[in-house]
């Protein structure tokens, strides 16, 4: 059985006096790939943001290969260079180069040999087909190679596990392809551990090992990803998979 790398009982998080997630429970074994699905508004950035350490919570805890993860920053600081996150803004640095933006994190925050993390970095960028673009700036590239640099500058830092958040909810349609299609090696050939958001269906049902269906800040079910589009347990998730028409 493979182990736990994500753990999370009991999580509660309010937006002032109003509660945006209700005693959350899940857990992620090691190159599982969990995808959160739900309406509008149901809380799935809200999660994702709360397991990077982004949001805080009043109360349940967050394990990390089995160890409670202190709601400190500096616990998060430490756990966010084994976890990473990709969401539907790049926000990659304009004024750096494609091989600048990748190499920043992995040299200064990791101290990490700069000739190894470069050839590491070049060999990524041939791997999304974006070598030629390695001394472009971000602005002289497209939303779907925009990107894939994005996922490429996550992966330097080794991550554990990967956050998607809506990678794919700015692009054209004809840039969806390439990006799911990196995601989808990541876990084929990498067995990367990943959690997903994402309202392309047809990618989610051939990724999902688990799908977690929420509305309202709670989790209504936790079901295998084939079973979950076949046949879901409740009605509530049986009609969200009506209404998405793929
Ligand atoms: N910073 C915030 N302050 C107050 N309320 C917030 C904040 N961020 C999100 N919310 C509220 O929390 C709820 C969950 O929002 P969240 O963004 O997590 O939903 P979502 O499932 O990701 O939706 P979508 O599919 O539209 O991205 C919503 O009602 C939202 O209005
Ligand atoms: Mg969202």
């Amino acid at each position: 059985m493979a182990e736990d790398i994500l753990k999370v009982e009991h999580l509660n998080k309010f937006y002032g006096d109003w509660q945006a997630l209700h005693d959350i429970n899940f857990s992620v074994k090691k190159g599982e790939v969990v995808a959160l699905l739900g309406p509008s508004g149901s809380g799935k950035s809200t999660l994702i943001r709360t397991l990077n350490g982004l949001e805080p919570y009043k109360s349940g805890t967050i394990y990390f290969h089995g160890k409670a993860i202190e709601p400190s920053h500096k616990s998060w600081l430490a756990i966010r260079q084994k976890i990473g996150m990709v969401f539907q803004s790049y926000d990659l640095f304009p004024n750096l180069t494609v091989l600048q933006n990748i190499m920043l994190a992995p040299t200064k925050v990791q101290k990490r040999n700069p000739d190894d993390v470069k050839k590491e970095a070049l060999a990524l960028l041939k791997r999304v087909e974006l070598a030629d673009h390695a001394d472009s700036y971000p602005r002289e590239l497209s939303g779907g190679q925009k990107q894939r640099i994005a996922i490429v500058r996550s992966l330097a830092m080794h991550p554990e596990l990967m956050l998607f958040d809506e990678v794919t909810a700015s692009l054209d349609p004809e840039m969806v392809r390439g990006v799911l299609e990196i995601i989808k090696r990541l876990s084929d050939e990498e067995d990367m551990t990943m959690i997903i958001v994402s309202h392309e269906m047809n990618f989610v049902e051939q990724i999902a090992d688990r799908v977690l269906f929420l509305e309202n800040g709670k989790i209504l079910e936790q079901t295998p990803g084939k079973q979950f589009f076949k046949q879901p347990q409740t009605q509530r998730a049986a009609d969200f998979l009506n209404s998405m028409d793929f």
